[in-house]
């Protein structure tokens, strides 16, 4: 009966996507607990590239039942855009259950995130344009659409109304936009209605219920710890949760029935969007890493700024998330780099910091205080075991271990399925 939360432990795509398709062979319910179509997951199965926005990783598995959770926001026309994809590629994806307390993001959600964007202007936060921070906004001040309202049409009218008034202000009188049409929305959310029905269900009570009767349920975090509305490097964050006690909420699923919480992390560090990123590479390093890692963004494509292992932002997911195990990523892309450096404090202005600064300005100042260690020339994509692995790598992995504040349970040594090494299981 565990309920396993998998969360990002950097700034997002550390391979999440690629460790929640690896427990699919074991799992019962993958339920993703926050975020929408912002996030991207790619997985490889055999070969074959599977690049999931909205959907959880799990729906991959056929005998997984995949569940889009309470916390998600979910833009419609993505989701069905997405299950298309998939259901022409022969994937199943009839046994899909959406939370009836999931919020929605309608068009003008984007528009305003657009608006809002240009309007900071050098202080924006490089949103990926979805609708995101908009539709939390709603949902925090109660004038968001949840998937539920749009089997009554007379309450969604009214909260299209209520939602519009306030909006229509704001798009015109600010921003120059022309107003949202009532009637317009609400057609546009009800040509969804009957294709969704049997998708949705009280998604918190069947994940009790089959955690109850002793199934293995995993939430799959969107985003990461760094971009955590409250833990993350506000205000350059995603509008969610995606902290493990997030997933709690996201679910219903409480935090006493959490046997394990797996921090996903990277060999290396990158991130998409503004904000302070301490270790992040300037030079021809950082370059080389985000070719040789394909660190282009699955969502927007944009390119992934890349930067050196950050072991205080590491030990800082640890605690904000009580991880039990992390699943060490990319490994392989350090193969052939001479001496990897790695972060192990800040220097402040002068003064050394082992522990992520309170105060946001320190953190747009730290410097990283580095250590370095032996690289390894050999391919290590068929290592199988940690025995496989190079002296060099070995050694790199038990320091990471040593410096993050949790054991290093799973190692990935490439983008397959197959391609990991396990040190721990995280089932067992
Ligand atoms: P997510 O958002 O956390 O699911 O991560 P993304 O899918 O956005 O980005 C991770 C990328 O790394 C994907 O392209 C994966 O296929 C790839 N990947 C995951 N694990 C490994 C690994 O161990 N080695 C290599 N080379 N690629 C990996
Ligand atoms: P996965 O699940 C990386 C970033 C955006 C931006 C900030 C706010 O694939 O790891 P938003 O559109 O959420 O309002 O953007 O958060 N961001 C991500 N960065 N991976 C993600 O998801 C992300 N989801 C949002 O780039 O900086
Ligand atoms: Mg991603």
């Amino acid at each position: 009966m565990p309920a396993i939360v998998v969360v990002g432990a950097q700034w997002g795509d550390e391979g999440k996507g690629k460790t929640t398709d690896i427990l699919g062979t074991r799992v019962d319910y993958v339920v993703k607990p926050n975020g929408g179509n912002n996030a991207g997951h790619t997985v490889v199965v055999g070969g074959e590239k599977y690049e999931l926005k909205l959907l959880p990783a799990g729906i991959l598995s056929p005998n997984v039942t995949p569940v889009i959770g309470n916390g998600v926001v979910v833009n419609l026309e993505a989701l069905f855009t997405e299950i298309d994809a998939l259901q022409a590629r022969g994937a199943r994806t009839d046994h899909l259950k959406i939370s009836a307390n999931a919020h929605v993001v309608v068009p003008f959600h984007q528009t305003l995130d657009k608006v809002t964007e240009r309007f900071l202007g050098k202080r924006a936060i490089g949103t990926t344009g979805r609708g995101i921070g908009p539709a939390y906004s709603d949902k925090a001040s109660r004038l968001g659409i949840r998937i539920q309202d749009l089997f009554d049409e007379s309450i969604l009218r009214q909260k299209v109304e209520g939602s519009l008034k306030q909006k229509n202000e704001l798009l015109v009188k600010i921003y120059n936009r022309r107003a949202v049409d009532v009637d317009e929305t609400v057609d546009y959310l009800l040509q969804f209605a009957e294709r969704l029905r049997p998708m949705v269900a009280d998604t918190e009570l069947l994940l009790n219920q089959a955690l109850d009767a002793g199934k293995v349920v995993v939430m799959e975090g969107g985003q990461a710890t760094m971009l955590d509305v409250d833990h993350g490097t506000y205000p350059f964050v995603t509008s969610s949760n995606p902290t493990a006690g997030g997933a709690c909420v996201g679910s219903g699923i409480g935090p006493t029935r959490i046997t394990r919480s797996v921090g996903i992390i990277k060999a290396y560090t990158t991130r998409v969007g503004a904000g302070p990123f301490p270790t992040e590479l300037f030079d021809d390093m950082g370059l080389y890493l985000q070719k040789t890692g394909g660190e282009y963004g699955v969502n927007t494509g944009r390119p992934r700024r890349c930067g050196w292992y950050d072991a205080v932002v590491a030990r800082y997911a640890a605690r904000v998330n009580g991880f039990t195990d992390y699943v060490l990523t990319k490994l392989d892309v350090l193969s052939g780099i001479e001496e990897i450096p790695v972060c192990v404090g800040y220097d402040v202005d002068g003064v050394r910091l082992d522990e992520m600064p309170t105060s946001q300005s320190d953190f747009h100042h730290a410097t990283p205080v580095y250590e370095t260690f032996p690289g390894w020339k050999e391919d290590i994509t068929s290592a199988r075991s940690f025995e496989d692995l190079p002296r060099n790598a070995q050694d790199y992995v038990l320091a990471l271990e040593r410096l993050s504040g949790c054991r290093m349970s799973v190692i990935g040594v490439g983008p397959d399925r197959e391609q990991s090494i396990v040190r721990h299981s995280l089932l067992d």
